[in-house]
């Protein structure tokens, strides 16, 4: 459990501390599936300047998971107006920092970004993963399904995509939230 975790919206201010997250998540995560170059260019400085504009992005929810102040894991999903691929979000990016894996952290900001999805209406997500990725099994667990057909963001990396069908199976799993009674 990460009991003293809280989970939020992003704001434009957390842009730097997400880019230092996403950064180390893929140094720590990636070497050996992505090549080093891959890894190298997207820095810090890169990661800060996409994340200060994907943070204003009114058809995105980024939620950011704060330990005791500091920026610990964050999510960022694109909605769709219109499904694409049978899916009206994209769960675009989901990224721990290295040492908070394994505590239901990356299950939490699921159930948030479940809860966001629903607010808008949306109930159906897809997202990418690479294929070598243990992320994989995560997700599989969570009840994603292999979904060969969405084809959103395809062609980066040789990743896979998966979906879920009903988000609402995910709400729960932002349990400290829901214990709160915290709407
Ligand atoms: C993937 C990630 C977000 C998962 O978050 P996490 O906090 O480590 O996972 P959780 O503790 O919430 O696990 C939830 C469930 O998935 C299972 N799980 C998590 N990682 C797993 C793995 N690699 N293999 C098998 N099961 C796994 C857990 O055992 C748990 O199952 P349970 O409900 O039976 O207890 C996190 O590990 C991470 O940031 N990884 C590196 C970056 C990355 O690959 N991101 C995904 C990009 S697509």
């Amino acid at each position: 459990m990460a009991l003293g975790v809280s989970i939020r919206r992003a704001n434009p201010a957390d842009a730097a501390a997400i880019a230092e997250v996403h950064v180390a998540s893929w140094q720590a995560h990636y070497r050996g599936l992505l090549s080093d170059e891959a890894i190298a260019r997207r820095s810090v400085a890169v990661r800060r300047e996409q994340w200060q504009r994907c943070v204003l992005e009114p058809a995105r929810v980024t939620l950011v998971a704060e330990d005791d102040g500091a920026v610990v894991g964050f999510a960022s999903a694109i909605c769709f107006d219109v499904p694409t691929d049978g899916y009206r979000a994209y769960l675009h990016t989901l990224y721990l920092a290295p040492g908070m894996t394994g505590r239901r952290l990356g299950a939490r900001l699921l159930g948030a970004m479940a809860r966001e999805l629903l607010a808008r209406g949306i109930t159906t997500m897809a997202l990418r993963t690479l294929r070598e990725n243990r992320a994989r099994s995560f997700y599989e667990r969570l009840g994603a399904r292999l979904d060969g057909a969405f084809g959103f963001d395809a062609g980066h990396f040789d990743d896979v995509a998966y979906g879920f069908d009903d988000v609402r199976a995910l709400v729960a799993l932002d349990e400290f939230r829901e214990a709160e009674g915290d709407a």
